[in-house]
């Protein structure tokens, strides 16, 4: 988070996207660094290297780009302009991944354009597989000095980290042999989204929440995570991850921390690291039993594909596409009180949303029997749609006394009449800034696993089915 945007060094920078062909490149990186020039953010010496194996010559490669940026942040009129400026900062080297001859090219093209070649962002768009080679052929083609305690350069990778604390820790220490801790920044992208930067900001700078934040007062906490699609062109790397690794551990992980942490000593990367860390430490591992796990069917669809018959799919593929795991933390403020996070594709719509369920009014004047009215519902919707609301129940106007159940909204759109960035605007913006707070430290990576790993491995060794449910389903219409 950055509290002073305008603070952003004037030193020169050179970004190198890893996998500058790939989907994330194009879709998302180099959008939301054009969105930073856009607005000045950038500093005046930069220069952005893509590299993929793909071959593409330098205008081919800046056309592939130019589809893709928007002018969010530029006036219609001197869009074309900006668009032409920046894809002029826009490079290509084409070579192979774990070849440092590849990255010698790169490092002379580097050179040659009279670029930054030590203040350099190596950002990994990569699959991950390729994460540990190409920063060991990038130190041993002389980019990077092994073992500099300095913050340049830096590398930036994308989740998922490992697929079990075993293989997180060994991606972790061999690419902490390039690259320290203080030059790793662990991405997951959630942490970008506005409403989950609000989370902090909604719990500690107001008074009337955090009083009631503990479990005298509340029932249960959902987490919910939904995509009304399937896997698509991305079925062979989530056939190998499954949709807890791939959702659950990573962003909804996340998510819960923010919103059960304790306060942080403040906002500083540290020390919200280490609130979310001791927090994810009290999380106990769930059973099996705490575990639902299923995966999409056509049913009785009669469009729609069956994840098993998905192109790149064994036919007896046992990866979960639906997960709803109950964690509980024990500690004091919340011992007792169930988080429940669900993720799933192949549902009946596309949302993640932090639902936070008040107790009911335990003697309540309104009604016979108490409890008759549901409790206060605090939902942050993350997607689509930000917005945070509080249902309240109040009497509906007119002579009689009905009770209903309303909503107190805080819609992002409505209320905020400016540009909601997106989540990677923000973290590219860090990364450059050097700010760590959006981004996972290894010790929070390692507690998140220890939550997961227990239960990945029962269902890896069990040999456990998942329960077909059919496509379009929605888990919480029962
Ligand atoms: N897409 C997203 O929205 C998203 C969201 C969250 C996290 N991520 C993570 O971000 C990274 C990149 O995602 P992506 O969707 O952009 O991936 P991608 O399109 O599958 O791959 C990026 C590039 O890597 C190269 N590549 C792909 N498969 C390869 C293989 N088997 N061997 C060698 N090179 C290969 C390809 O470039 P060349 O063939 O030209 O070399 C491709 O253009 C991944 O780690 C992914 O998990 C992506």
């Amino acid at each position: 988070m950055h509290p002073d945007v305008q603070a952003v060094s004037a030193d020169p920078v050179t970004l190198v996207v890893m996998g500058a062909s790939g989907d994330l490149a194009r879709t998302k990186i180099y959008p939301s660094l054009f969105s930073l020039y856009c607005q000045g953010l950038l500093p005046p010496d930069f220069s952005i290297y893509g590299f993929a194996r793909s071959n593409f010559d330098a205008s081919a490669f800046r056309a592939s780009i130019a589809e893709k940026l928007t002018c969010r942040y530029a006036p219609a009129e001197s869009c074309k302009d900006r668009i032409t400026e920046f894809l002029a900062r826009c490079f290509y080297v084409s070579g192979s991944y774990n070849a440092s001859d590849s990255f010698l090219d790169l490092y002379a093209a580097i050179r040659a354009g009279s670029h930054e070649s030590e203040r350099v962002v190596f950002y990994m768009a990569i699959p991950p597989f390729l994460f540990s080679s190409v920063a060991h052929a990038i130190a041993d083609a002389g980019l990077v000095r092994c073992g500099s305690h300095d913050t340049w350069p830096r590398v930036v990778i994308e989740k998922p980290f490992g697929r079990d604390r075993r293989t997180s820790d060994a991606l972790s220490a061999d690419l902490a042999q390039i690259f320290p801790e203080s030059q790793t920044f662990r991405i997951d992208h959630y942490l970008g989204k506005e409403v989950v930067q609000n989370l902090m900001v909604i719990r500690f700078a107001n008074a009337i929440f955090e009083p009631l934040w503990n479990s005298r007062f509340i029932e249960k906490i959902r987490i919910s995570w939904k995509e009304d699609i399937g896997v698509g062109q991305r079925a062979g790397y989530f056939d190998n991850y499954g949709i807890i690794r791939d959702v659950i551990q990573s962003h909804l992980a996340q998510i819960l921390a923010l919103s059960a942490m304790e306060r942080p000593v403040s906002d500083g990367a540290r020390d919200v690291g280490d609130a979310k860390v001791a927090l994810l430490q009290s999380i106990v591992p769930p059973s099996p039993e705490e575990v639902t796990i299923g995966q999409y069917s056509t049913g009785n669809v009669a469009s729609g594909t069956a994840y098993r018959s998905e192109p790149g799919i064994a036919g007896n593929s046992r990866t979960a596409t639906y997960a709803r795991i109950k964690l509980r933390i024990e500690n004091d403020r919340w011992r007792g009180v169930p988080f429940i996070l669900s993720a799933g594709k192949g549902l009946n719509t596309r949302m993640s949303e932090l639902r936070i369920t008040f107790k009911p009014v335990a003697e309540n004047i309104f009604c016979d029997q108490p409890p008759c009215l549901p409790g206060n519902e605090l939902v942050a919707r993350i997607q689509p749609d930000e917005a945070l609301y509080l249902t309240i129940t109040s009497k509906e106007p007119g002579l009689n006394l009905v009770l209903t159940q309303t909503d107190l909204n805080l819609k992002y759109q409505s209320m905020f009449k400016t540009t909601i960035p997106d989540a990677y605007d923000s973290l590219l913006l860090d990364v450059l800034q050097n700010d760590r707070s959006l981004f996972i430290r290894k010790d929070e990576l390692d507690a998140a696993w220890d939550i997961f790993t227990p239960v990945l491995r029962d269902i890896d060794e069990s040999g456990r089915e998942p329960e077909l449910y059919p496509l379009g389903w929605d888990p919480d219409a029962e």
